[in-house]
């Protein structure tokens, strides 16, 4: 557990490898840190470059997702693949049996339309806690955050301190633009949520995730009854 931001190593991190391809920077970060290390998948698309990268390095390399409990069968069934074809395991959590129950007994199964209190609540329960739980045993994890993908995210850097958790996190596809993702993807016939094919450029939890239209934003299916510079679950505070 790191007591306080060591703001000198991620400055020298940052300066070392923020333009530098992602394959050595994941390829550093895996030998450097080992058993200290892990990967947070989502399963999306910049997720599934991201373990396609890792299983090619170490496939030891512990990596997990979170089942919020409300996810697309098209989710599982990605992470059934993925495990079968890269030969790894991906770890699940789940949310705390009590706490999903109280919630939802207390303020209803769809609680998260009614407002952005019961959203976030929601998402405290089913990704945020069991992300505390998931994080533990470690001193840095892989998220697979890109600057373009929202407001919130312009200011991303390669290596960031996570003062939720009290852990470094490293987001090596931050530059990637949502082209770069797909050609790599197509490239190397990397296994993808075939939600992706019909209109979902991000996928989260089922209720919470629509199709969006041409020309839409990229993360205007998420959360789609709220403002942009709301949405966010909390997963990466900053
Ligand atoms: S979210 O905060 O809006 O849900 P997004 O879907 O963009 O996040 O994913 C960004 C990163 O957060 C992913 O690359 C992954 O590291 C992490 N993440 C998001 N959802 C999950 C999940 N269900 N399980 C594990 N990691 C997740
Ligand atoms: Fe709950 Fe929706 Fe957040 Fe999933 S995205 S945890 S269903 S509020």
């Amino acid at each position: 557990m790191i007591k306080e931001k060591p703001a000198e190593l991620i400055k020298s991190l940052n300066d070392r490898f923020s333009d530098l391809p992602v394959t050595e920077i994941i390829r550093f970060f895996l030998s450097e840190f080992k058993g200290k290390i892990c990967f947070s998948t989502s399963l999306g698309a910049e997720d599934q470059v991201i373990t396609h990268l890792i299983a090619g390095i170490d496939k030891n390399t512990p990596v997990f997702t979170l089942d919020t409990g409300r996810m697309f069968q098209e989710t599982y069934d990605l992470l059934d693949i993925t495990e079968k074809r890269y030969k790894i395991h991906i770890e699940v959590f789940f949310p705390d049996k009590q706490a999903v129950e109280e919630m939802v007994n207390q303020k209803g199964i769809n609680l998260f339309f009614e407002s952005i209190e019961n959203r976030k609540l929601c998402c405290h329960i089913r990704k945020i806690d069991p992300l505390k739980r998931a994080l533990e045993k470690y001193d840095l994890w892989i998220s697979g955050l890109r600057r373009e993908q929202s407001v919130t995210r312009e200011n991303l850097e390669l290596v960031e301190w996570d003062s939720l958790h009290r852990k470094i996190k490293i987001n090596p596809l931050i530059n990637w633009k949502y082209d770069d993702v797909w050609s790599f993807i197509h490239e190397h016939d990397i296994p993808y949520n075939t939600l992706h094919d019909r209109g979902f450029p991000s996928i989260g939890c089922q209720p919470c995730t629509r199709a969006v239209q041409p020309g839409e934003d990229i993360r205007a299916g998420r959360w789609w009854w709220e403002l942009p510079e709301l949405k966010e679950c909390g997963l990466h505070k900053r």
